[in-house]
């Protein structure tokens, strides 16, 4: 049996999961590696911190190349996030012809493909499993079962912060605010959870997801996204009157050649699989022209699901040591299509509107006939009592262009029977 030295670059959520599981299952772990797995060093940023974990301070450290620059080291485990400085050192461990998983996936998003570029030169496997929705296998299934579709379609729940505030919203009827607090009291949202409800942790996601199944790199800053911070109780209760549930999507699909993408607060018909994905858990739902369709689910998030996918990368590695596995391994970077794809975000979609109007005869029908003027026809509508002098009326609209729904809305809050336009959603159809 081989000995295989890890260096762990993290010791915190996800570090402490990995080192558990490795730990834990060590027996299992060996034997599926056919290798005696060590983790000689581990980075933090201070040594003397309190931690719920028995680790020996002995291999801890805090300078990184004192770990990078050890040559008994053959993997490196990235596991401190961020991107500067992720980015370096997995660079750096590349360079010296070390192997590299990592759970970053803001790294992999947007340096992805000049590391995995520096791995294939240097004969060493980066892996990133972790990178999407933790503990869900999807990386690894759509690179190795999965190979040889065709993907159509895949619409992703893999924000489990924003999915348990949503939740939550709809269960107890909470405004954001409130289920935003309690998912940072359970642990579900960090103190800045910034990146997770303004859906750029879903856009990193989604350009990973993108690279693998449809060979695109789009830029993570450049897909067409919102956030849930405007989401109000409301929406989510006249959506279910419309039997529909919220749910932040993270999708991209190939329509002859037009490769739509987005990452946007949607109605999910309630007869759809996403829309019974609850809290924190994730969920993918991939169309692939052999396999038909497909639905992951699980832990996105958390220490030891997370970790589960990021030792089964160091298990991986493991195996292709000193063989000549690495060739049999997914080719990397990945394969970039040769296809001329239509890169495209919003286009067509059906809509939620919700106007606050006034409280006065033939409001309604004004409306409906601007957006009939427009060419928009309307799916449902449903008007709502409020007691005071304005009141709210939602539309479901049939598939539109975004365009011509955004001509309709001008000319109709151009009236006075308009108050507002409260929210624009769109919806799965
Ligand atoms: N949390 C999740 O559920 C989850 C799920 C999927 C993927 N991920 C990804 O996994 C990665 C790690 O996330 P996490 O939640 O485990 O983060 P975390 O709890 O903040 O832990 C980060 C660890 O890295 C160390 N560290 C950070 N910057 C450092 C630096 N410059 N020098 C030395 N040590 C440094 C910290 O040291 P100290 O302990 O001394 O502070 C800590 O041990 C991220 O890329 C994240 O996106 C996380």
């Amino acid at each position: 049996m081989k000995n295989v030295r890890v260096g762990l670059l993290g010791l915190g959520n996800i570090g402490k999961g990995t080192y558990t599981i490795l730990t834990q299952n060590a027996d299992r772990i060996s034997g599926m590696s056919n290798s005696k797995i060590e983790v000689k060093k581990i980075l933090v940023s201070d040594i003397n911190k309190p931690r719920d974990i028995e680790v020996s301070k002995e291999i801890l450290t805090t300078d990184a190349y004192n770990i990078l620059n050890d040559p008994e080291i053959d993997v490196i485990v990235e596991l401190i996030g961020g991107i500067d400085k992720a980015y370096e050192y997995i660079k750096a461990a590349l360079s010296s012809g070390k192997h590299v998983a990592t759970a970053n996936k803001a790294v992999i998003a947007t340096h992805g493909l000049e590391l995995m570029e520096l791995a294939k030169k240097n004969k060493v496997l980066l892996l990133h499993e972790a990178s999407v929705a933790g503990g869900i296998p999807i990386i690894t299934a759509m690179l190795k079962p999965l190979c040889g579709n065709d993907f159509q379609e895949i619409i992703g729940i893999v924000n489990g912060t924003t999915n348990y505030i949503l939740t939550q919203m709809s269960e107890n009827n909470l405004e954001y605010e409130v289920a935003l607090k309690q998912a940072q009291e359970k642990g579900f949202a960090e103190a800045d959870p910034t990146s997770d409800v303004e859906g750029e942790d879903a856009a990193y996601k989604l350009t990973i997801l993108m690279l693998i199944a449809f060979g695109v790199y789009v830029d993570p800053k450049t897909i067409p996204r919102e956030g849930i911070t405007k989401i109000s109780k409301e929406d989510i209760e006249y959506a279910s009157q419309f039997g529909y549930k919220l749910k932040l999507l993270a999708g991209a699909k190939n329509s002859s050649g037009r490769l739509k993408y987005y990452v946007y607060p949607t109605l999910v018909p309630e007869s759809h699989p996403l829309a019974s994905v609850n809290n924190e858990f994730n969920a993918l739902f991939v169309k692939g022209d052999a396999v038909g369709e497909l639905m992951f689910y699980g832990k996105g998030a958390g220490s030891m699901p997370t970790g589960s996918a990021v030792v089964g990368d160091i298990v991986s590695i493991a195996k292709c040591i000193g063989t000549d596995l690495l060739e049999i391994t997914p080719s990397q970077p990945y394969p970039i299509t040769e296809e001329e794809l239509e890169l495209t975000g919003e286009s067509r979609s059906e809509y939620y509107i919700n106007f606050l109007v006034k409280d006065q005869p033939g409001a309604l029908g004004k409306i409906m006939t601007v957006l009939g003027t427009h060419g928009i026809s309307i799916q449902s509508v449903m008007q709502r009592a409020k007691g005071d002098d304005s009141l709210p009326v939602v539309f479901i609209l049939h598939e539109t262009r975004r365009q011509a729904l955004d001509d309709a809305l001008a000319e109709i809050v151009k009236n006075s029977y308009v108050e507002k336009v409260t929210s624009i959603l769109r919806v799965l159809s």
